[in-house]
């Protein structure tokens, strides 16, 4: 499943205006009355595997079983009657559409979903049980993003992106909020990147609360399109075949690479062998089902024990939403 998008991701890099900590604390007053905070745990296992001492920030723990409801969440708890009444439209390969639509029932706001063909079906599931409309088009989410976005201008809702939103990116750092109140001493974080809402949250909230706290992004090799967008400072394409359904988009996007350019540390690149083995060492160290994207912090610290060795290191867990097939695979990774 390789695809290169043709048209690059909308809307117009001059349309958005970065969050600020400002956002980011009305979006956690906001939050407040929806979701708990997610626990953070560390583990011996983890910290015996790593070399690193490692602290987990668990946000498959979130309704949704991922971080996404966070900005979606605050996003529409801030729209219109009006806007509500012509619904929303959002395009994902999954933790982002469970997020829409749980966001959309909380709201009353009418919500279709598109998602590529052959999706998780935990996922898929999960945005019916929401009570949104799913429509499955395409291999990849890209293919998924022209189609919602042809359906948005058809029908008049707002198309939601999964990163090009300001109010989203709000949203998902009072994550990082929440995790550096539970853990201030925190040396670095490692980010599971997708569409970047994630890492630009964490980059706003570490440069206004803990400037010296180093962050960084970590994506599939098998879809670097965030990474060479940050590495190129330009928005790039790239192919798109990671397995890892959270960390597989084709294309860079404008609003958290803008965000991510002015502050993030460094961004690195995992296999999604190294993905299903980091999942696993969850699964027998810290008793979590992590999604294989959920697990790209870990596979990152894993992956370069000298650069982590000693520090405390914050990894999100970012969703625990494992299709059986994934989870098959994550088991075949655990030693008998
Ligand atoms: C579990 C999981 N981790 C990481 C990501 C990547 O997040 P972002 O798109 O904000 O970079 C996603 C995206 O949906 C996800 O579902």
């Amino acid at each position: 499943m390789t695809a290169t998008p043709a048209t690059p991701p909308s809307p117009a890099p001059s349309a958005l205006v970065p969050p600020t900590v400002r956002d980011v604390l009305d979006a956690r007053r906001t939050l407040a009355a929806h979701l708990e905070p997610t626990p953070v745990r560390t583990y011996e296992p983890l910290d015996t595997a790593t070399g690193a001492r490692v602290v987990v920030k668990h946000e498959n723990l979130q309704p949704t079983g991922a971080f996404k409801v966070r900005g979606a969440l605050n996003l529409l708890l801030r729209t219109t009657p009006e806007e509500r009444a012509r619904g929303v439209v959002a395009f994902s390969t999954g933790n982002h559409a469970q997020a829409v639509a749980y966001a959309a029932r909380s709201t009353g706001t009418p919500c279709t979903i598109v998602m590529p063909t052959d999706p998780n079906p935990v996922k898929a599931h999960a945005v019916r049980a929401l009570g949104a409309r799913l429509v499955l088009h395409g291999a990849t989410f890209d293919d998924a993003r022209e189609h919602a976005t042809a359906l948005a201008g058809e029908t008049g809702a707002r198309l939601v992106s999964a990163a090009n939103e300001p109010m989203l990116v709000a949203g998902v750092a009072t994550a990082y909020l929440e995790l550096l109140e539970q853990a201030p001493d925190l040396d670095a974080v490692v980010v599971p990147v997708g569409g970047g809402s994630g890492a630009a949250a964490a980059c706003l909230v570490a440069r206004a609360v803990a400037p010296d706290l180093e962050v960084v992004a970590v994506q599939s090799s098998a879809s670097p399109a965030a990474h060479d967008s940050w590495r190129s400072g330009a928005l790039r394409t790239a192919q798109n075949a990671s397995r890892a359904e959270g960390l597989a988009t084709g294309c860079g996007f404008a609003l958290t690479q803008e965000i991510l350019r002015a502050h993030l540390d460094d961004f690195v690149l995992v296999d999604d062998d190294a993905l299903d083995r980091a999942a696993g060492l969850f699964l027998t160290g810290a008793r979590t089902v992590a999604e294989t994207a959920g697990a790209a912090g870990l596979a990152a610290v894993l992956a370069d024990p000298g650069r982590f060795a000693g520090r405390r290191v914050g990894v999100v867990c970012t969703g625990g939403n494992a299709s059986p097939a994934e989870l098959r695979r994550v088991l075949a990774t655990v030693p008998a």
